[in-house]
C-alpha cells in the first residue's frame, strides 16, 4: 500500500479536485484505491456517491475529526483528501502516516498568503525527507505572469512544482457525475491527462 495526502489550509485550492481525479486515475489503471475523506464537508464521498457503478470502482470512507492511527493495508493506494485548515499536531501526525504529500496552490495573492505559514511548517517538518512533498499549480497556464509569481513565491520553501493544471470546466463537469478526467471518454480530456503525467510519475518514484 502507498498513500498520498492532498492538503492546503485554504478552501477552494483544489484538494478535492486533485484527490478525486487521482483516485479516478488509479481506478482506471486497475489499482485498488481507497479515497479517505478527512473533511467534514465530505465532498469526496459525495463525488463517490455520484459515481456510476459501471465505472472502474473506488472505495472510500469518512474519517471525520477522528485522527487515523493507521491506514488500510489492502488497497494499492490510499488517497487522503484533507479539510481546509489542517494544521498543528494533526498535520504532523498525517505527515508521518503518508508516503507523499501533494499541495495544490492557486497562484493568487490571497491563496499564496494563506498558504505561506503552512508551507513553512511543512518545510520544517519534512527536513530530511526529500522528494516527499510536491506542489501542483492549480488553475494556471505556466506561461503567465501568475505562474512566474508562484514560482518566485515557492523558491522560499524549496518545494518542486510537479505540474500546472489548467483552468477548465472539464473538472467541474466530471466532478458532478462522480467521474475523473481519466474515465472514458478519455479522448475528450487528452490535454488534461497530459498535465497529470509528471504528478503520476513523481508519485510512483
Ligand atoms: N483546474 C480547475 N479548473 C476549473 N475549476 C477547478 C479546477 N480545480 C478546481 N476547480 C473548481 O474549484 C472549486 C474548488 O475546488 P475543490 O477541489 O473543491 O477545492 P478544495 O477541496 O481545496 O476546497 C470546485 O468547484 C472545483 O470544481
Ligand atoms: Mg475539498
Amino acid at each position: 500500500m502507498r498513500s498520498v495526502l492532498i492538503a492546503n489550509p485554504k478552501g477552494g485550492a483544489g484538494k478535492t479536485t486533485l484527490a478525486t481525479n487521482l483516485t479516478g486515475h488509479f481506478a482506471n489503471a486497475g489499482e485498488k484505491v481507497t479515497l479517505c475523506d478527512l473533511d467534514r464537508q465530505q465532498s469526496s464521498l459525495r463525488w463517490m456517491a455520484f459515481r456510476d457503478p459501471a465505472m472502474p470502482p473506488v472505495n472510500g470512507y469518512f474519517a471525520g475529526n477522528q485522527m487515523l492511527i493507521s491506514l488500510p493495508k489492502e488497497p494499492d493506494w490510499v488517497v487522503l483528501d484533507a479539510p481546509a485548515g489542517l494544521q498543528g499536531y494533526k498535520l504532523t501526525d498525517y505527515l508521518r502516516l503518508v508516503d507523499k504529500v501533494i499541495i495544490p496552490v492557486v497562484p493568487s495573492v490571497f491563496d499564496m498568503a494563506a498558504t505561506e505559514d503552512f508551507l513553512a511548517s511543512i518545510r520544517q517538518e519534512m527536513r530530511g525527507r526529500r522528494g516527499v512533498v510536491g506542489i501542483v499549480a492549480m488553475r494556471v497556464d505556466p506561461r503567465t505572469r501568475a505562474a512566474a509569481m508562484l514560482e518566485e513565491f515557492l523558491k522560499h520553501f524549496d518545494l518542486p512544482i510537479l505540474s500546472y493544471i489548467r483552468n477548465t470546466q472539464n473538472y467541474v463537469n466530471v466532478a458532478a457525475s462522480g467521474l475523473s478526467v481519466f474515465d472514458s471518454p478519455r479522448s475528450r480530456y487528452r490535454r488534461d491527462i497530459e498535465q497529470w503525467d509528471p504528478v503520476l510519475q513523481w508519485l510512483k518514484d
